[in-house]
């Protein structure tokens, strides 16, 4: 029989330069599923890849100053390190920069507009530059995106258009009548009732208000929408498109394009309506997964609150990062993120159940048997259940798996785990120990350990990919059957085996310590984002500095006058604040709020004579009425001077 194919996606990720926690989801997901269904004999193809055109990236790299297709590569070098380091087994990266993928997107634009699905018009409509998505008025929610909520410019330009309103009907059928189609089955419901039974409108696929796209091959002004160049890398990076299409013959259509929920649209109405129009076979299955959220927000640096995927890796290792996100949030639905909630994960499922098995066994191999696996013995009623539990798992697993259930899969897993640990407490080994004539029945026991110890890391080494290699390791596994799922059935492992104990798989984490840590070092990183997006601002500043012309009567409406500090406190809770106590010969004292904290103590302003904008309007500033602005010089090293007459002046002299 020839081997069945399977092949699966990620979405192309955006070469923004932000990858937190979230970004890392789908692509763990993914590879998870990819490694199990090879390890299942599948011939897999996993593609994922970035989306490179556009008006969103076209502005980051202007933003930084960079030509735009030199800032993407280094990006997507970052990109690659980052699926390097999660251990991110794709088969291939789609750039959508590729030549082969722009020819692909030229040819595919040619062949709908030549057949009628594509034709020209003027578009007017709201666009959202972060989704990159276009709206009517009527679907605007507050006159903002409905997807994101942020603000959208009105666009009126000629435009090409994809008959999208005539594959309408053939829509509403796929999703009705094959359930299976569109996962999860609340994702049905809000396509049906939110967008296809409403009415679809043909959308506009190309744009002339900027160029960095892939051009309209026979009316180069115009470029085409990112989203339909960005769909279509799921087939052209099979070859469709260009002279060699073996790929695309072997592997489409996908088993599975996995992605976030807040692109399910584009993934289950206009790609199969594309793929309609080039009568191309569609997906098997769509899947959108939920956000990995914080605090109540889906996980953005825009919003700034990334969670460092690398930072959480170097800590605390690679798998328990793949085994927080694979296993804490329930599939399908969005999950939080907390560094408590990370952390007692790894405590409670790595150190303490698979950590704690591992060690505790080889240690009792190591000192009752010299580390070599001992002989299978009777089988005893009490070493029944452990069996059965062992034997079963596949199944459940693989079933879980097939369902996308990838928190149950590992949950059943971890079921061999469980009962592995409560075995040991059961059969009590170190007693055995203590009675020759139980050697025969210890040695059964210490056995059963391991091999329950090697059926958990066959199941679990799709997801942890590093520590499966460890664990064999440890247990003597080096026969690459018994890590396959064809030697799921207990007892397959021979005694002989030479076991090593070495250091504990997992480090039990002092929580309260790390919580701190990783707070202090979210903190630090924030505070240097600003500082640097303040340099920024003062260095654009700085650059623009032109000294605009003022006349004498505008000068004139300055009031500046000597003034003498009587007092000066710190402002609570403000570290770059002063509230100065300043005497104008007014016969009163008036209050001054001033951001020379960092310069000067308050014992050092008492005294001193300042010069003060007198006649600036007051202003609240932290709650206190500020009637004045204190003159300071400063210069682009960082230093602050207060400006004071050469010689002890009068309060209130006029400074003119
Ligand atoms: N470029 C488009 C996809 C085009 S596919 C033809 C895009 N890119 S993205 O970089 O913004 O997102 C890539 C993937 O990361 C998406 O599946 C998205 O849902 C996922 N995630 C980004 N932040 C996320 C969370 N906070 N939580 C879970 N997944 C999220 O969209």
């Amino acid at each position: 029989m020839s081997q069945q194919k399977y092949y699966i996606t990620t979405p192309i990720y955006y070469p923004s330069g932000k990858w937190h926690l979230g970004t890392c989801y789908t692509t763990v997901i993914c590879d998870a599923l990819a490694r199990f269904k090879r390890m299942q004999g599948y011939d897999v193809f996993y593609l994922t890849g970035t989306d490179e055109h556009g008006q969103k990236i076209d502005d980051v790299a202007k933003s930084v100053g960079v030509p735009v297709k030199e800032y993407i590569d280094k990006v997507v070098k970052e990109l690659r390190e980052l699926w390097g380091l999660l251990d991110i087994s794709y088969d291939k990266f789609i750039r959508t920069t590729d030549d082969y993928h722009e020819k692909a997107v030229q040819k595919i634009f040619e062949k709908l507009y030549a057949q009628g699905d594509i034709y020209k018009d003027e578009y007017e409509g709201y666009y959202c530059k972060p989704c990159e998505s276009f709206w009517t008025k009527s679907q605007l929610v507050d006159g903002k995106c409905p997807d994101c909520g942020r603000e959208v410019s009105l666009m009126k330009e000629e435009s090409y258009f994809f008959r999208l309103s005539k594959y309408q009907d053939r829509l509403i059928k796929l999703i009705e009548e094959n359930p299976e189609f569109l996962q999860p089955k609340s994702r049905q419901n809000e396509m049906l009732n939110n967008f296809l039974r409403p009415g679809l409108q043909d959308i506009s696929v190309s744009r002339t208000s900027f160029d960095w796209g892939v051009k309209v091959p026979f009316d180069p002004k115009h470029v085409v929408y990112v989203w339909i160049d960005a769909l279509t890398n799921y087939i052209t990076a099979l070859g469709y498109g260009s002279d060699d299409t073996t790929l695309f013959e072997k592997y489409w259509p996908a088993d599975l394009h996995m992605m976030g929920k807040e692109i399910v649209r584009f993934h289950s109405i206009i790609w199969p309506a594309i793929l309609m129009a080039l009568d191309i076979p569609l997906p098997k299955k769509v899947y959108g997964h939920g956000w990995l959220l914080l605090s109540g927000d889906k996980i953005s640096k825009s919003k700034g609150n990334a969670v460092d995927p690398v930072i959480l890796s170097e800590r605390y290792g690679v798998d328990a990062v793949r085994y927080y996100l694979l296993r804490e949030i329930p599939f399908g639905q969005d999950g939080s993120y907390s560094n408590r909630a990370f952390i007692s994960r790894i405590n409670s499922d790595l150190a303490n159940d698979f950590g704690n098995l591992v060690s505790r066994s080889t240690a009792m191999c190591s000192q009752y048997f010299g580390g070599i696996v001992p002989e299978r013995g009777e089988i005893e009623e009490v070493d029944k259940s452990l069996i059965d539990v062992c034997n079963g798992a596949y199944e459940k697993v693989a079933k879980a798996m097939d369902s996308l259930l990838v928190p149950e899969a590992l949950e059943e897993i971890w079921k061999i785990i469980i009962r592995a640990n409560k075995y040991i407490d059961e059969t009590t080994p170190w007693l055995l120990a203590k009675d020759e004539s139980k050697r025969a029945r210890l040695q059964s026991v210490i056995y059963n350990l391991i091999e329950a110890i090697r059926m958990a890391n066959v199941l679990v080494s799709p997801f942890l990919t590093k520590s499966y290699v460890e664990v064999f390791k440890k247990i003597g596994v080096t026969d690459e059957y018994l890590e396959g799922f064809g030697s799921l059935e207990f007892g397959t492992m021979r005694s002989g085996a030479k076991v090593e104990k070495g250091e504990a798989l997992f480090k039990r984490i002092d929580i309260e310590k790390d919580v701190k840590e990783l707070e202090a070092i979210a903190e630090k990183a924030e505070a240097e984002k600003n500082k640097k997006a303040e340099k920024k601002e003062d260095e654009k500043a700085e650059n623009t500095v032109t000294f605009e012309e003022i006349t004498i009567d505008d000068f004139a409406k300055i009031n500046l006058r000597v003034g003498k500090v009587a007092s000066a406190e710190k402002v609570e809770k403000a570290d770059k604040l002063l509230k100065l106590g300043v005497d104008l010969g007014e016969g009163r004292i008036r209050t001054v709020v001033s951001g020379i904290a960092k310069w000067y103590a308050p014992d050092e302003m008492v005294g001193k004579e300042i010069i003060l904008v007198a006649n600036l309007k007051p202003c609240k500033l932290r709650g206190i009425m500020s009637e004045g602005m204190i003159l300071c010089a400063s210069d682009e090293d960082g230093n602050l001077a207060i400006v004071s007459p050469s010689k002890p002046m009068k309060a209130g002299s006029e400074v003119r």
